[in-house]
């Protein structure tokens, strides 16, 4: 009785140490705090039917923890098992212990660096693809293409692995064959068809860094970036229809080439390789100029085979690829990602975030254009062979039941969009979503902002019927991938509005205003700067080109810490709230954009001597555009006007960056030396009509105080 007894108590000591060990998203030395935190949490639980009927890459909230105390006690042995153990790489021996990553966060310590498996040779594209196909997947579907037009036949095909490895080899061919190598840069300024992830694979294959312009940009937004990345090749379309819409899409690369010319005429664009999506019947005055324009369909149906073949192995540190966002300063930046951290990152996010089941279909409504489209809709599933819908359209066209159309069709199990859409269609009704079963949907997915919960709600109870786990994502263009989530798994409480805890490997840090890290107390809230205090796989390198700006806007805020941007609110649970950008920079509709963008494309028309831009509360967007402008002399405001300037930002940025509302001001809120206060802007148009006047805080700074009398009196006539 008593080797009973006794056996029984080292079960149970065994078992408190478990659970103190790993019952936490904590820095391991918060361990114990953390631990009592979890057992607070409160939430709501993952749906019992999708507990019942899923298989489980992680069976349960505590295994997670086990995972997630573990990279960031041991990260060393966590990834090199991680890498070793999901990916081909040319030699595996070549991942040692002390080869998985080295870094300095730390602009004192001199220049920032991260690398990752950096003695190591892989190629992205060979383990999207090729090694599915050598495995016998060759037949599994890769890509479900959904076309514009609901009766548009031809477009709506099924393409299997196998066929998107041709594809992607055929593309990859014409590209050597137009002189790509290893190391060039080539843009890709495509609509979602399949050709597009195909040319990004196929740039990848041959060891091509590719740069995406999202389809929406202007010529000229198109053309700060084929010059900012010195890209002689270019892939195009002629046009596509998108929603009612058709969009002329060579044109526009042809127009961003001339503005190239002028601003650069050492710049030469070599070849712009033109996908017929329209086709002659809608498109037959399509201009091509000799000797520069290639019909892509033609070239890649000559390069049936070559002895142009061969993949190009990487060094796990070699570019994978730039994409240009914006910043709270000056022209966008190239963000750019290499090809080892960035590959077990993506594929691993994506398989424990969305726990991707063989013979699930998922369904990401982003655009390539974006980093959602680079890590969830090209990489990320295509590493984990999975099956998904690829769309070309936008969700509320023919109507707005076309998404849940979709989902049955295909028999959706996961749908990833962002918050913008969703209120969209909760918008236009529950009788568009009741139409249609959707009684595949398994996990709803989200990204791009933070979800309302009553937005939450609707996402989970109209759409999901109750049955689904709502997922949230936060993370961003230079993160790569997935920084903290919900994680769709047994005992994780979700709770709406908040984007979940830390995903493996990310050490997060709530920095107060002075820089100092608050530490994480059970119970008890803290708010800050939303830090990172460790590289993971797939942090942004550098910006391209311009190693300082990088440095100064992620390193030289806090040093030691990435600083994302944004502000958050932990609770005390441990739960990360996003409370939104920190900086000058908006999120309209889930699209980024920066105040200085916006306000360097006004003041190019004659008639702005002056413009200060802010992001305003939208039902729809989240947040939308406001433009406070001064006029120059001469110059009398009108609607003629107003919307010649909603047109210049259209022109100089694109369509999404049309302002909601110029206000005319005879003056702006500025401080002695000239700077302008954007948080009294912000809260003017936050609060209009509303405005509690001591929420503008200190104005003593404020050269002319009478300036903020006159700027509400503007935008409240
Ligand atoms: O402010 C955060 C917001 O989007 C920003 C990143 O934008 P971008 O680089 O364009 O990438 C968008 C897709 C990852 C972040 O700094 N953001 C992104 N996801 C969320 C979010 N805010 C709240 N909750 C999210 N899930």
């Amino acid at each position: 009785r008593q080797r009973g007894i006794i056996r029984e108590l080292r079960a149970c000591a065994h078992r408190v140490e478990r659970s103190r060990a790993t019952t936490s998203l904590m820095p391991p030395q918060e361990v114990d705090a953390a631990l009592a935190s979890t057992l607070r949490a409160s939430g709501v639980s993952a749906s019992p039917e999708y507990l019942r009927n899923s298989a489980f890459h992680i069976p349960d909230y505590e295994t997670y923890c086990e995972m997630y105390t573990r990279s960031l006690r041991d990260p060393t042995g966590f990834w090199l098992e991680m890498a070793r153990n999901n990916f081909y790489w040319r030699d595996p021996n070549a991942i040692t212990p002390d080869s998985v990553y080295r870094y300095n966060f730390d602009v004192r310590q001199g220049p920032i660096q991260v690398e990752w498996f950096f003695r190591a040779e892989t190629n992205i594209c060979y383990n999207a693809l090729d090694r599915h196909v050598e495995q016998g997947l060759g037949n599994r579907v890769a890509l479900y293409c959904e076309a514009n037009d609901m009766d548009d036949m031809d477009t709506h095909r099924a393409i299997t692995y196998a066929e998107l490895l041709d594809m992607v080899k055929r593309i990859a061919r014409v590209l050597r064959r137009q002189g790509v190598r290893r190391g060039d840069t080539v843009t890709i300024y495509m609509p979602m068809v399949p050709e597009l992830p195909a040319a990004m694979l196929a740039c990848a294959r041959i060891g091509a860094v590719h740069n995406v312009v999202f389809g929406g940009f202007s010529a000229e937004a198109l053309a700060g970036r084929l010059l900012d990345a010195r890209s002689a090749v270019i892939l195009s379309c002629d046009g596509i229809r998108r929603g009612p819409k058709r969009i002329e899409l060579k044109a526009t690369v042809d127009e961003a080439i001339e503005i190239c010319q002028t601003r650069d005429p050492s710049f030469h664009v070599s070849c712009q390789l033109v996908l017929r999506r329209l086709g002659e019947s809608m498109l037959p005055n399509l201009t091509m100029q000799a000797g520069r324009d290639v019909d892509l369909r033609v070239a890649m149906e000559e390069a049936v085979s070559g002895p142009d073949d061969a993949i190009e192995w990487m060094k796990a540190e070699d570019p994978l690829f730039l994409l240009y966002t914006s910043g709270s300063t000056g022209t966008p930046k190239g963000v750019l990602h290499t090809t080892g951290g960035y590959m077990v990152n993506a594929a691993l996010t994506f398989k424990y975030s969305f726990n991707y089941q063989p013979g699930d279909v998922y369904f990401c409504t982003a655009d390539c254009g974006w980093i959602t489209g680079h890590s969830y809709v090209v990489y990320g599933p295509m590493l984990n062979a999975a099956t998904q819908v690829l769309f070309e359209g936008v969700p509320t066209w023919p109507d707005p039941g076309r998404l849940w159309a979709i989902v049955d069709k295909y028999q959706v199990t996961h749908l990833y969009t962002a918050p913008t859409a969703i209120r969209s269609l909760k918008k236009a009704g529950d009788e568009y979503v009741k139409r249609y079963k959707r009684t595949s949907l398994k996990i709803l997915a989200t990204v791009g902002e933070p979800i309302n919960p009553q937005v939450w709600e609707w996402y989970h109870q109209v759409v999901g019927d109750s049955r689904c786990n709502v997922v949230d994502t936060y993370w961003q263009t230079e993160t790569g991938a997935h920084v903290v989530i919900s994680p769709p798994v047994r005992g994780f409480q979700q709770k709406p509005g908040s984007a979940g805890v830390p995903f493996f490997g990310i050490r997060l840090a709530v920095l107060d205003d002075r820089g100092k890290e608050i530490p994480f107390v059970p119970g008890q809230e803290s708010e800050g700067y939303l830090c990172i205090r460790d590289p993971w796989p797939s942090c942004l390198r550098t910006i391209f080109g311009a190693q300082a700006r990088f440095e100064n806007g992620y390193f030289k805020p806090f040093p030691g810490y990435y600083m994302t941007g944004d502000g958050c609110r932990r609770d005390g649970d441990g739960y990360i709230w996003i409370t939104g950008r920190v900086d000058d920079v908006i999120n309209v509709s889930g699209h980024r954009i920066g105040t200085a963008e916006v306000e360097s494309a006004l003041v190019r028309h004659p008639a702005v001597a002056e413009a200060a831009v802010v992001g305003m509360p939208h039902e729809i967007k989240g947040e939308c555009i406001a433009c406070f402008v001064i006029l120059a002399d001469g110059y009398t405001p009108s609607d003629t006007l107003r919307n010649e300037l909603v047109q210049t930002c259209r022109k100089e940025i694109g369509a999404f960056a049309a302002p909601e509302r110029i206000i005319w001001t005879p003056a702006l809120p500025k401080t002695r030396s000239g700077k302008i206060m954007r948080r009294i802007l912000r809260k003017i148009s936050e609060q209009g009509r509303d405005l509690d006047r001591s929420v503008l805080g200190d104005l003593s700074t404020l050269a002319d105080p009478s300036a903020v009398d006159a700027v509400i009196q503007s935008f409240l006539s």
